[in-house]
This record gives structure tokens, C-alpha cells and sequence, in this order.
């Protein structure tokens, strides 16, 4: 009875996403996976450029990213807001002022993630829009990579609003008021163009577009509230 109510929604779904979608994406194979226990999920995790390489070859059932890809025959479902912030640690120099013009960056140390990386990509055209060239002070080959640095005062950098929420709530990061951001992007589903979808590459594609949003308002959903009365473990 459970599989016939789960029709043909089952067995593997690849998926390659770029790394910024790491933060969200276990989130909701995790709610998908509740609704149909029969999926295999597979995620990757890598850079725009190798998700391009991927989707030219077409060896996932889905792709995400943040971009869609010029010059390749696709199709693409946006799913999600992401707003690219520039951030900097708690206190930085920069934290009170509004509007900073964007050359005032150049004085900055600033943490560029690896060519190859959209959100690289995203910055650079930012500056390049304002006839600026940024010299980066370091290159981390990993979003994460770049928040710990931010946070541990190495430098400012340019991350997902979205991916960096409880670090700012705790204030180990604060956003600055930089004139042109934050670059308001969105993320995509993405497949070859005439792809015949498996019906749960299908259905997980519907699934990110029309409940993707609140399924991450209201993570992590997969653990159960704490019994009334129990003391939490700090
Ligand atoms: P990246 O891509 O992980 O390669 O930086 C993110 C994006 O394109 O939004």
C-alpha cells in the first residue's frame, strides 16, 4: 500500500549542487525523503565550474545553481531567493557605516573563494560594473572555509545571506551596508533541455519549487521537539 501511494516515486535521485546550496540541500532530500521513504538520494557537492561540466554531460538527474549557465540548451526552475552579503567579523571597523561605496572594499583584506566558483564569478562582475579591480588577499576553495576565516578576522568576504543566518544571530558575523549589495540572485533546478525526467527527478523538482521555501523556514524539521518538562544539554 505504501508504494502504490508513492507511485513510481522511488529508487535513486543525483543530485549535483554547488556549494552554497550544501547548507540547504540535506534539508530537503531530508523532507522529501519523509514523504517518499523509497528515494535513494546522492548529492555532490562542487564548484559552478565543475557543476557546469556535469550538466554538459548530463550524469545527474538535477543540478543546482546559482546562476543559470549561458550558452548551454537547458532547463532551469528557480526555487529559492539568495542574496549575496558582504560580511565581515563581529566589531568590524566597517560595521556602523551605511552605504559604503564599493572601492572602499579594495582597502579591505578580502577572501575570494577559487576561479571556478560562481559566487567568485558574482563578485568579480560586481566590481568589474564599477571599473574596479579586486585584488583578493587570500583564495579558500570552500565557502565554509571562507565563513571561519571571516569569523576569525582574516578578512571580509561575500557569502549567501541565507548561509550564514545563525552566525550572524549569534553576532560571529555582521553584514555590511556595502551600495550595490546585497546581489539578489536566485537558485536553480537545472537539466539538459528534451531530458526525460525519472518521476522522482520529477517530483523532487516540483517538490523545490513549490514547497522548498517552507520546508527550510521550518528546519531542522526532522527532529522532534523536546518532551515538556526535559532540560536542555548545553
Ligand atoms: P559556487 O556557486 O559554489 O561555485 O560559488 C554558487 C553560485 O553560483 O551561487
Amino acid at each position: 500500500l505504501v508504494l502504490s501511494l508513492q507511485g513510481g516515486v522511488q529508487g535513486p535521485l543525483h543530485v549535483a549542487g554547488v556549494t552554497t546550496s550544501k547548507y540547504f540541500m540535506p534539508h530537503l532530500l531530508g523532507a522529501f525523503v519523509r514523504r517518499y521513504p523509497g528515494v535513494r538520494p546522492s548529492l555532490l557537492v562542487i564548484n559552478r565550474a565543475q557543476v557546469l561540466q556535469r550538466l554538459a554531460e548530463n550524469q545527474d538527474d538535477l543540478v543546482i545553481m546559482g546562476q543559470v549557465p549561458q550558452g548551454l540548451p537547458v532547463e532551469t526552475f528557480p526555487f529559492l531567493d539568495n542574496s549575496l552579503v558582504v560580511v565581515g567579523w563581529r566589531n568590524h571597523p566597517l560595521a556602523g557605516r551605511r552605504n559604503i561605496p564599493l572601492r572602499d572594499l579594495l582597502q579591505q583584506r578580502f577572501l575570494s573563494r577559487e576561479s571556478g566558483s560562481g559566487t567568485r564569478a558574482a563578485v568579480d562582475q560586481a566590481f568589474r560594473c564599477e571599473k574596479l579591480v579586486l585584488e583578493p588577499y587570500m583564495e579558500l576553495g570552500s565557502s565554509e572555509a571562507i565563513k571561519q576565516a571571516v569569523i576569525a578576522g582574516l578578512g571580509i568576504s561575500v557569502l549567501s545571506g541565507r548561509n550564514i543566518r545563525p552566525e550572524v544571530k549569534q553576532g560571529l558575523l555582521q553584514i555590511l551596508d556595502v551600495a550595490g549589495f546585497p546581489l539578489q540572485r536566485h537558485w536553480y533546478a537545472v537539466y539538459p533541455k528534451g531530458k526525460q525526467l525519472s518521476q522522482t527527478a520529477e517530483s523532487f523538482r516540483n517538490f523545490l519549487r513549490t514547497e522548498g521555501p517552507a520546508v527550510l523556514e521550518q528546519k531542522p524539521s526532522g527532529m522532534d521537539p523536546p518532551p515538556a518538562g526535559s532540560k536542555r544539554i548545553k
